[in-house]
């Protein structure tokens, strides 16, 4: 049979140092709203992207959570709203990008961000307002994805939202605004870009395309992850981290992740861990278990990365994360025994744990949970 595929990326991608003081050209219209955490309000980086839109009427939203909630997203686009902006721009980790991207589409779509989320009756219309993503950290990807994750606040439920309007029309990537990342944060959002690389590679909807990229992101963060993260002003670390995360994403934004997202989601909602933390804890046991469907791929990518096998592939990735200080049982954060079978049950409910090239059900995801706790 003829191998056949497709391969979706409608967001333009800008990458370079320095680069996101002179967005003003790329910008539509005359009124600007920036989206972001208030620590990047207070020191400046914000405002300093905000004053290279020459000629244009900014405003701010500066009040986005780690894991933003949909009452933020409520917030932010009253504001938007209020503002009559032309464009949203997200500048952050990941939270405020992917608010900006579902604040952009309310804009002109009426309603609470619960109207069309999980649940949600209505639509969304086309979106007619801009949108463009910086990301500062080197990790989530969401810069070139149409996916936005966005928890319930009153029910602790995390949980994706995929839209085709959710794809940016630009994302900037600037590897200047990394520099001051500290290293626990370099480390983890390092891995989740790691773990975004490997799921697009064994995801059971994986395209060759994807592979390739997915492949030289893995490279490049094998061998810039730790000089970063032990030298912050290494910009050539710095840079190849940065491009490591946007390939990464472009991988994954095709071809979803799977078990590692799947697992995240109740460890960051319920036991609070970031959500680097908390994919790249399951990591190298998810690694251990790939080879159940996907022997030879995962073999080829083991030699490819310089390993001999995939048991030392895993245990290889597992050293990195132990030489910067990362977690790597369940138990340190703060999950007990008795809470696997909830985590497994919650894991489950997300339909992308069964893109893992692995059997995934009740007992084998408990199994897993059982080997890191
Ligand atoms: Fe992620």
């Amino acid at each position: 049979m003829t191998e056949q595929f497709k391969f979706h990326m409608p967001t333009q991608i800008l990458f370079g140092r320095g680069l996101v003081k002179h967005l003003a050209d790329y910008i539509p219209g005359e009124k600007v709203l920036i989206v972001s955490d208030p620590f990047l309000y207070k020191n400046g980086v914000a405002q300093a992207i905000g004053d290279g839109m020459t000629g244009k009427k900014v405003a701010y939203f500066s009040d986005i959570e780690p894991n933003p909630s949909c009452e933020s997203v409520d917030a932010a686009a009253a504001v938007a709203r209020e503002h009559s902006a032309d464009c949203v721009v997200g500048i952050g980790g990941g939270s405020s990008m992917d608010v900006a991207k579902i604040v952009s589409c309310l804009v002109t779509n009426p309603g609470s961000i619960y109207d069309y989320y999980s649940g949600g009756t209505k639509k969304l219309c086309p979106r007619t307002t801009g949108l463009i993503c910086i990301p500062t950290t080197a990790g989530t990807g969401s810069e070139v994805t149409n996916v936005g994750v966005f928890t319930n606040r009153s029910t602790h439920v995390k949980l994706p939202m995929v839209n085709n309007e959710f794809w940016p029309d630009i994302a900037a990537i600037d590897p200047d605004l990394t520099v001051t990342l500290p290293p626990a944060v370099t480390a983890s959002t390092g891995m989740d870009a790691f773990c975004h690389a490997i799921e697009a590679y064994w995801n059971k909807e994986s395209l060759p395309l994807c592979d390739m990229l997915a492949m030289g992101a893995m490279k490049l963060i094998l061998k810039n992850v730790k000089k970063a993260y032990d030298n912050p002003q290494d910009m050539e670390a710095r840079s190849a981290m940065s491009k490591a995360s946007l390939i990464a994403g472009v991988a994954f934004s095709q071809t979803r992740t799977t078990g590692i997202h799947a697992t995240s989601f109740p460890l960051t909602a319920e036991f609070g861990a970031s959500h680097g933390i908390a994919c790249s804890i399951t990591l190298p046991a998810f690694m251990r278990i790939s080879g159940e469907l996907e022997q030879e791929k995962m073999q080829e990518l083991a030699s490819y990365l310089g390993y001999s096998c995939l048991e030392d592939f895993a245990d290889g990735v597992e050293q990195l994360m132990g030489s910067m200080k990362m977690p790597l049982r369940l138990h340190e954060l703060g999950v007990k025994e008795e809470d696997i079978p909830h985590i497994a049950e919650v894991a489950l409910s997300a339909q992308i744990i069964q893109l893992t090239p692995a059997v995934m059900n009740m007992e084998t995801v408990e199994r897993l949970l059982r080997s890191i706790l």
